[in-house]
């Protein structure tokens, strides 16, 4: 099936000013439906939960729904394992914080120079505990990740890597499943961040078999506003955040502490709404199934067009791979044109009424092992599926023409 476009443009009405938004990978624009239930929630239900009055038990029973279509949307084994946040990277620090008890001096923690900065900080911020932290290196020539690279790593002392799923500038999905195998294999755990990847791809957890996996609603249709996935028998295990009567079952309120934000929750779930929505509304995982083989499709013809544009000028390198293959990248594209300043490109771009974006995202030690980080460092135009081929050609006449005003 072939996606809806006029339907899926009208559920964004951010989209409706004729503003092409391709700074994705920075946040989306939102559902109308998360926004209508945002609202509704604050308008009707928020009140605190747990308690025996009826509007209570409504709220209680709304957020343990939006935590249930959160964790179909994830394809999570039961709404236990999804714990909220504010952000990606606060469930990051969390999570360090919650293993402090359970890592010893020595112990050994695998982090990239290809994430962004929030899956690499916390970690790094163990070392003051005396855990060893060693470090996974992007490939400097071909800017592909090595599984070789990893296994050097790898070995008895190590207890966990951390590593993305997509690169937020390089667009690349990594082989997750894969890379768990191989955590596993020496018997650590293994935390993926997916904020690059959600908006884009299916997620499966449990396919995948990894153990914590972290994202952000606002890149994703939502709010500002994030889950991170954890396997049950590994939240049991974390610290408490939370009180001490918070004990260890009390998962996942022991690792949200001071009540997560439930208007948020309940908001979130409409993003799985408008998944099911495109789906069919067969309201279980198929259609989620389908919808992103829907949106992969639209996402790889768009990034088509536009690396087809970027490949055929010899001033430009893309930086990530070239091509739009459906298991290769999302429609994330980073580019630099030589001997030109990426901030004087986008400002020329800006006045076009379209939203692309440069520098490093946060992603400083991966631009600067590249040696990218001069001049404005990247730029980037980040698409989704919501984008038209249309609005990729006004990019591509914008890009001429700043090119062709150097
Ligand atoms: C790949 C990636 N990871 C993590 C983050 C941080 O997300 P948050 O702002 O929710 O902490 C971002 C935000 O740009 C990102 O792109």
């Amino acid at each position: 099936m072939a996606l809806d476009l006029a339907f899926v443009r009208s559920q964004f009405p951010a989209l409706a000013d004729g503003f092409a938004y391709m700074d994705n990978a920075g946040g989306s624009v939102v559902l109308r439906n998360v926004a209508e239930r945002v609202g509704d929630y604050l308008l009707t239900t928020s009140v605190q939960t747990g308690a025996s009055y009826a509007h209570s038990q409504r709220a209680t029973a709304r957020l343990a729904e939006a935590r249930a279509r959160i964790a179909l949307m994830l394809n999570a084994g039961r709404p236990e394992e999804i714990v909220l946040g504010p952000s990606t990277t606060v469930l990051c620090q969390n999570l360090a914080r919650a293993m402090l008890s359970r890592l010893k001096p020595g112990d050994e923690i695998i982090v990239t120079d290809f994430d962004h900065e929030s899956n690499i900080g916390p970690w790094r911020w163990l070392e003051r505990f005396g855990i060893v932290i060693r470090e996974w290196k992007i490939g400097r020539d071909d800017v592909e990740i090595d599984l070789a690279a990893l296994d050097a790593l790898l070995g008895e002392r190590t207890r966990l890597v951390a590593v993305t799923h997509a690169s937020n500038i390089l667009g690349t999905i990594n082989p997750v499943a894969e890379i768990a195998r191989r955590v596993h294999a020496v018997g650590a755990e293994i935390i993926v961040d997916a904020v690059a990847y959600a908006p884009h791809r299916v997620v499966d957890v449990t396919g995948w078999d990894v153990d914590y996996y972290v994202f952000s609603f606002y890149k994703t249709y939502g709010p500002h506003f994030a889950v991170m996935y954890g396997k049950y028998d590994k939240l049991v295990e974390l610290d408490t955040l939370y009180h001490y009567f918070y004990e260890r079952d009390k998962v996942p309120a022991k690792l949200e502490p001071g009540n997560t934000n439930y208007e948020l929750a309940w908001g979130s779930a409409g993003i799985v709404d408008y998944l099911d929505a495109l789906g069919g509304r067969t309201g279980d995982r198929a259609a989620i199934v389908r919808a992103f083989d829907d949106i992969a499709a639209q996402e790889v013809a768009l990034a088509d067009r536009l690396l087809g544009f970027l490949g055929s000028r010899n001033d430009i390198r893309i930086v990530g791979r070239p091509d739009a293959g459906i298991d290769r990248r999302v429609p994330t594209v980073s580019f630099k044109v030589e001997g030109a300043n990426s901030a004087d490109l986008v400002h020329k771009v800006d006045r076009e009424q379209i939203g692309i974006r440069h520098g490093d995202f946060h992603s400083r030690r991966l631009v600067e092992a590249l040696g990218l980080a001069d001049e404005g460092g990247v730029m980037r135009a980040s698409l989704v599926h919501y984008n038209t081929l249309e609005e990729v050609d006004r990019l591509i006449a914008a890009l001429e023409r700043a090119l062709a005003g150097r």
